[in-house]
């Protein structure tokens, strides 16, 4: 298919998965399996890409620096603000205003909530949410929805249990909201110091969206789902360690657990994984977490040249 690549679109920010449409979502999955058929496409050539990581990360960081280099931009930026002007005492703001001039979109993972969405107020130049706090991590989403699309062959009608920490994994929440679109029903199986987190069972009942909740991890539940999602308990989300010490073993999922699912339902985790998926888990046919996370590189393609308003014909 011939492609044609400009500058069309304006720059925008991609801070939260509601900043998107379903039409836009969609559009993203779209370019993200172009991108996966031509991962070498190089439409960054003269483009300064800025990744800073104020909070720990492998793949995420990781695939957005591989997505800039495969299409051919360059990369600047940092994995420990402990070694930057932050341990000076420099402001989040006087840090976004002095990357934004040197790069022409800004990819930035922060501790704290809404730390994307200020630095968006604060410059010009686009910025990616590559996760903050417990709130949102839009392209997570993205490479969730675009593992759901590849292995159920569609996004709507989708069953999707949700297991572990509900409260404080960010991930859950952002694909929640995503999913809204697609007439989606939730199981959210999790304690009761972890679960769903009010704003977005209230979500769910204004947008009409069908949810159980349970405390138990059962065989029904597993047999009624299309995709196991499957999350770490966010140890460091935690202001009491007794409380994490208490409900961190609650949900883990062994292999003999997948002999009651559907033979096209998987298993997704964000990664990383502590227990709560048990190694044998990795060999079944079913396990697709290794899989999505390499999805994430389209994914994060796809995004990249959405934030910088590039506009690719497909
Ligand atoms: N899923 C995810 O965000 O992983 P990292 O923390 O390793 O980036």
């Amino acid at each position: 298919m011939p492609t044609n690549a400009d500058n069309t679109n304006a720059p925008r920010s991609i801070v939260s998965i509601a900043d998107l449409s379903k039409e836009e979502i969609l559009s993203l999955i779209r370019l993200a399996a172009y991108f996966e058929e031509r991962p070498n496409s190089k439409l960054l050539d003269g483009k300064v890409v800025a990744t800073l990581f104020f909070e720990p990360s492998t793949r995420t960081r990781l695939s957005f620096e591989t997505a800039v280099n495969r299409l051919g931009g360059r990369i600047i930026g940092f994995s420990d603000p402990a070694a930057t002007s932050t341990s000076k005492g420099e402001t989040l703001k006087d840090t976004i205003k002095m990357v934004a001039n040197y790069a022409d979109l800004i990819v930035m993972r922060h501790y704290l909530e809404g730390a994307a969405r200020y630095a968006s107020e604060i410059t010009e130049v686009p910025i990616i949410n590559a996760g903050d706090g417990a709130h949102q991590h839009p392209s997570q989403t993205m490479l969730d929805l675009y593992s759901i699309y590849k292995t159920q062959d569609r996004l709507d009608d989708i069953t999707v249990t949700m297991v572990g920490d509900l409260k404080y994994g960010r991930t859950v929440h952002s694909l929640l909201m995503a999913l809204s679109h697609f007439r989606a029903k939730f199981n959210f199986v999790a304690c009761d110091e972890l679960r769903m987190p009010e704003e977005f069972r209230l979500f769910c009942d204004r947008n009409g969206i069908e949810y159980h909740e349970s405390k138990d991890f059962s065989p029904e539940v597993i047999a009624d789902t299309d995709i196991l999602y499957m999350t770490r308990v966010q140890r460091e989300r935690f202001t009491d360690l007794m409380e994490y010490e208490r409900v961190k073993d609650l949900y883990n999922l062994e292999a003999s657990m997948l002999d009651a699912a559907k033979d096209s339902m998987r298993v997704l985790h964000p990664l990383p994984r502590v227990n709560e998926i048990a190694q044998d888990v990795d060999d079944s046919p079913k396990a697709y977490y290794f899989q999505q996370a390499k999805n994430g590189l389209y994914a994060r393609q796809a995004m990249i040249c959405t934030a910088l308003g590039m506009d690719i014909r497909i």
